[in-house]
């Protein structure tokens, strides 16, 4: 007979299994790992079957319909589960949840637990009520009238799970924009700034158990400040952490973007050579209406400001199309801004009307029809744009951070370069986490191909 090597620890006697599906953008994706950090405190390991889930939690997106109504569709898929198990806690956190609250429990009678964007860190006394045999519905603001606050708890970082390569850090929440589209400041309130020794704590955390690179994320993220510390004294800072080797940020507003931050991309070695700067529109009738706060003009000057300093680094954008009102002469400076600017990727999307956004009431909605020949317009130029671009790129050295072996050929590695461009390296051996210095030799729709040098 052979004795078992370890006797089981009472925490894996009572563990029990969470699913968490994540919708929508980088600052979901961070909040789902920030539950996972706090529900492990609480015994719970993740389970990528929602089948043999003790919990699951939809972490939902309301940016577009689209995003919303997927989380109903899921809600709707996730019945029978709870039907075979009725111990089964299903909990709904994210925008969604922040924008409808109660009318989720109404509209979906399987559903336990309805949790705003705030509200992430009081999961677990929030599950005790459910298993007390109540439906919650945890939405409260918390505090904000601060501008600066520690909004991650030292708990939810200092010894996180299984970090990636890649990893994502808040610095700001909420946004004092209010662009007429967006439900981003109604859903995730007013702007308020992380202390930046508890983000600068959270990165030597990550860095110190292998994660190679950092995205700084905040819906307006360049205008970050905390005592006293503005976000290009913060990327100083977490330039100076021993083993950082990449750091990047997601999205900047272009009216805070300035030439001390085109110098900080210049000069801080870690900081990588990629802007992702959303233009949103073209015409400045439309831009105004989007309340954008710049012109086109504005725009160009800070597209110039990077490429000045940095003619080889890449610059991304965000694309509305359709936006009410927009006519097709609008539409046309939307594609010659595409065409001058020559982006290296552009995530456009039809214009959504969003409940309680000012842009809903416009006049002048447009049809989907009209809103899909516009878009497609966009894409159709960008590819051939991209194509154009990696040919330009072929027989350039890059530097890329391998972060797997492609699927399709399993002696190939795959990762990104500084630039944010894909990259496959053909026949190599490289590990998961080398920087590794290549050559482009060849280019498909989406990704480069390279030799290792
Ligand atoms: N409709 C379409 N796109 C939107 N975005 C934000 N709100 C809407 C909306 N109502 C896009 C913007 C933003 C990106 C994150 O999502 O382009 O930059
Ligand atoms: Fe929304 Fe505008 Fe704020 Fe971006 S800057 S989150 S688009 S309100």
């Amino acid at each position: 007979m052979t004795l078992p090597t370890q006797e089981p620890t009472p925490s894996t006697l009572t563990s029990k299994k969470v699913n968490i599906q994540t919708f929508g953008c980088q600052m979901n994706e961070y909040d789902t790992d920030k539950m996972m950090e706090v529900l492990r405190h609480e015994n719970y390991t993740y389970t990528d079957n929602c089948k043999e889930a003790d919990l699951i939690l939809v972490n939902t997106c309301s940016v577009r319909e689209k995003a919303e109504q997927k989380v109903y569709s899921l809600l709707g898929r996730l019945r029978p589960l709870k039907e075979k198990n009725p111990e089964l806690i299903i909990g709904v956190g994210g925008c969604v949840a922040q924008q409808e609250g109660k009318s989720i429990l109404n509209r979906a009678h399987n559903v336990d637990l309805v949790f705003g964007t705030d509200n992430l860190f009081d999961l677990p006394e929030m599950i005790e009520e459910v298993h007390r045999g109540n439906r919650i519905v945890q939405t409260e603001r918390k505090a904000y009238k601060q501008k600066v606050r520690n909004f991650i708890p030292d708990f939810a970082f200092e010894n996180i799970s299984k970090p990636g390569l890649k990893a994502y850090i808040a610095i700001t929440k909420g946004c004092n924009n209010f662009c007429s589209f967006c439900i981003v400041p109604k859903t995730r309130g007013l702007e308020v700034s992380r202390k930046p020794e508890n983000i600068l704590e959270e990165a030597a955390s990550l860095i110190a158990q292998g994660t190679k690179e950092i995205c700084l994320l905040g819906q307006n993220v360049n205008s970050y400040k905390a005592e006293g510390v503005d976000f290009v004294e913060l990327l100083g800072h977490l330039n100076e952490i021993d083993g950082i080797q990449r750091i990047r940020f997601t999205s900047p507003h272009p009216k805070d973007f300035h030439e001390q931050l085109a110098d900080a991309i210049r000069d801080l070695e870690h900081v990588c050579e990629h802007l992702h700067l959303p233009l949103q529109a073209g015409s400045d009738t439309v831009l105004e209406r989007m309340k954008r706060n710049y012109t086109l003009e504005e725009y160009l000057e800070k597209v110039e400001l990077l490429r000045s300093r940095l003619p080889h680094a890449s610059i991304s954008t965000d694309i509305i199309a359709g936006f009410p009102g927009e006519t097709e002469s609008d539409f046309e400076k939307t594609i010659e801004a595409a065409e001058n600017i020559r982006f290296d990727q552009i995530y456009a999307f039809k214009y959504s009307p969003r409940p309680d956004t000012p842009a809903a009431n416009y006049d002048g909605q447009l049809e989907e029809a009209v809103k899909a020949e516009r878009l497609n317009r966009l894409l159709a130029l960008q590819e051939k744009i991209v194509a154009q671009k990696h040919q330009k790129l072929m027989g350039k050295q890059l530097e890329v951070l391998v972060e797997g072996t492609y699927p399709r050929d399993t002696s190939s590695r795959s990762g990104r370069s500084r630039e944010h461009h894909p990259v496959v390296i053909l026949n190599s051996d490289a590990n998961i986490g080398d920087l590794v210095d290549v050559r482009i030799t060849g280019a498909k729709k989406y990704s480069l191909e390279a030799i290792a040098l």
